[in-house]
């Protein structure tokens, strides 16, 4: 049995920062973080535009005005305590960042520069180009290794190990091995990120697989808002990898088939024009398309640069004209970019307080168990978070986490622990996957439960899509329960029993995001019901809590429970959401 006081599941932005924060501030400690791919090849590096603070280094900003602009952007759903916390860090954490070695992008006056952002009042969006978290993840990396921090990497995590209201540690497996361990803590975070490969247009790695969320709801312990998935308006036709929202910040137009920059002809975005918030920007791309001014009739629309002109374009967005390049044959120089929404982040996620602690169902905080970063829920987006406020996100609680991890295990003992059941256990389970003899291949199941969530829990839903969504959910389970089929037996690097545990957790996901959409029966952010058009404070400025009743019930409704979570909305009274 491997032993840490605290144990990190997850190599991106939150999980390296939460270590580097333990590494830093309790240097008796010891802190192992696993992860299953290399850390600097964790998500957190395809972040591209920026991480938003009120540093009015360009115009004249403030924290509250950062705070108030996400609350409107959250559609009134985010907790307020949470994103006081977010925006009042937000310029501390930048320069924290900057002294760890971040080279971000500079102002002629030599301060860091700050950009446009969608739904953002002032230009509050510091950045490094558009390689914003390739040049913060490697400075964490980096620092966190010279500190000494221990990282499993290629190490992928079975199971939670949760004993008597307290989460103890984690099963996990070695891909370039197969070996099995138990790693012991005195406390867990779980900051393993998103999940955006339950759809089948996404600017996710492949990677995202909600596995740390599925882990957890495994536990019987609720997702909070997982009905609010965000469609970044820009993904790149027809591959869906993300074309930064830096491009529009920069200046870029969005076009129809007519020539039209049409955010013009929408009411709410006729203002804030391209720079509008996500959720309204992609379904107004998603009505063009749907009303026949896709390009040529198509499913995208035209992402123009061509006027910024080729220095603007090499110096801020190079990394956009490389992708447009590469991936779709076109240089952005002298062609607009093909785009349509793509699925891109999870506003909902394990629930967490302010200090990152997990929330079970009674409301009670979860022992020895905490949350950051994408895959918690301490709802500093509501219902559709703003462009560049996810990095911060990840480095404000990040580092949070792991301030408070140090302070929360300077009390605790070693929790007891027998490892030998678990480790029986886990060979159990993987020799089960290896020992599928059915018809389907994963890839298979995959692309079925993508294009289900897709056709049915997309941008636009409603009872009927979602309730046939749900059925054909079951079905995809009962497939993967029954006939699936794994090739390989091999023990070095098995690809495809770690992709078959993947798929596993995808399919719970997404189970819980579609339970969830079901459920709320309301208009709110990036949740657009066609059957229930408007936002219904009344009866839904609430928080959702997805959970599985009994991991065996194999029923294809999961509950939600509407009613137990409030919103804390003390500050800013909801208002009607224009621009
Ligand atoms: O568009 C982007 O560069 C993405 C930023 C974000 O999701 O915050």
């Amino acid at each position: 049995m491997i032993e840490h006081d605290v144990l990190i599941i997850g190599g991106g932005l939150s999980g390296s920062r939460a270590a580097l924060a333990v590494a830093q501030n309790y240097p008796h400690l010891s802190v192992g973080l696993i992860s299953k791919v290399h850390p600097i090849r964790s998500h957190s590096v395809a972040a591209q535009g920026g991480i938003a603070a009120s540093l009015g280094n360009v115009d004249n900003d403030d924290w509250l005005t950062h705070a108030f602009d996400t609350v409107k952007g959250s559609d009134y759903l985010a907790d307020q305590n949470a994103v006081q916390v977010l925006t009042k860090s937000a310029p501390e954490v930048i320069i924290d960042l900057e002294h760890l070695g971040v080279l971000f992008s500079r102002a002629d006056n030599g301060k860091i520069s700050q950009r446009a952002f969608g739904g953002h009042t002032y230009n509050r969006a510091c950045y490094a180009a558009d390689k914003t978290g390739h040049a913060i993840l490697h400075e964490l990396v980096m620092n966190l290794k010279r500190l000494g921090g221990t990282i499993y990497q290629e190490w992928y995590v079975m199971q939670l190990i949760y004993e008597d209201g307290e989460v103890k540690g984690v099963v996990a497996y070695s891909l370039e091995t197969s070996e099995i361990e138990v790693f012991r803590a005195k406390a867990v975070l779980m900051a393993t990120g998103g999940y955006g490969r339950v759809f089948n247009t996404t600017s996710n790695d492949f990677a995202s697989t909600g596995d740390g969320l599925c882990l957890t709801v495994n536990l019987g312990l609720p997702l909070q808002d997982m009905e609010f998935v965000q469609f970044h308006p820009t993904g790149l036709y027809p591959v869906g990898v993300l074309i930064s929202e830096a491009v529009r910040g920069e200046g870029a137009y969005l076009v129809n088939d007519l020539g039209d920059r049409f955010m013009a002809n929408y009411p709410i975005s006729k203002n804030r024009m391209e720079l509008s918030p996500r959720d309204i920007t992609s379904r107004n791309i998603a009505c063009e398309i749907m009303e026949g001014r896709g390009i040529n009739g198509g499913n995208y629309v035209h992402l123009d640069v061509r006027h910024l002109g080729k220095e603007k374009i090499l110096s801020r967005i190079p990394f956009a004209r490389e992708e447009g390049l590469r991936l779709a044959g076109v240089d952005c120089i002298d062609h607009p970019l093909p785009v349509r929404p793509t699925a891109h982040y999870s506003m909902g996620g394990i629930p967490t307080n302010v200090d990152c602690q997990v929330i079970g169902k009674d409301s009670k905080e979860i022992t020895g168990f905490f949350a950051a970063g994408e895959c918690a829920c301490v709802s500093v987006h509501g219902a559709n978070r703003l462009g560049a406020n996810s990095l911060l996100e990840c480095v404000v609680f990040g580092k949070r986490a792991g301030e408070k991890l140090g302070a929360y295990v300077r009390d605790r003992t070693m929790p007891k622990l027998d490892p030998s059941p678990y480790i029986a256990e886990a060979a159990a389970k993987l020799k089960g996957v290896l020992s599928n003899k059915g018809n389907t291949r994963i890839s298979v199941i995959r692309q079925q439960l993508q294009d289900t969530m897709t056709e049915h829990c997309g941008i636009f839903r409603d009872e009927a899509r979602l309730t046939e969504g749900l059925e054909k959910l079951q079905a995809i389970r009962d497939r993967y329960d029954h006939d699936l089929l794994i090739d390989d037996h091999g023990a070095v690097f098995n690809m495809e029993m770690m992709q078959a545990i993947e798929l596993k957790s995808l399919i719970t996901v997404g189970e819980i995001i579609m339970s969830s959409a079901r459920s709320r029966r309301e208009s709110r952010g990036a949740h657009s019901r066609e059957d229930f058009a408007k936002r219904d404070d009344a009866n839904y400025l609430k928080h959702t809590l997805g959970y599985l009743e009994d991991d065996q019930v194999q029923t294809s409704h999961r509950p939600v429970d509407m009613s137990l979570q409030n919103v804390d909305s003390d500050r800013f009274t909801p208002q009607e959401r224009k621009y």
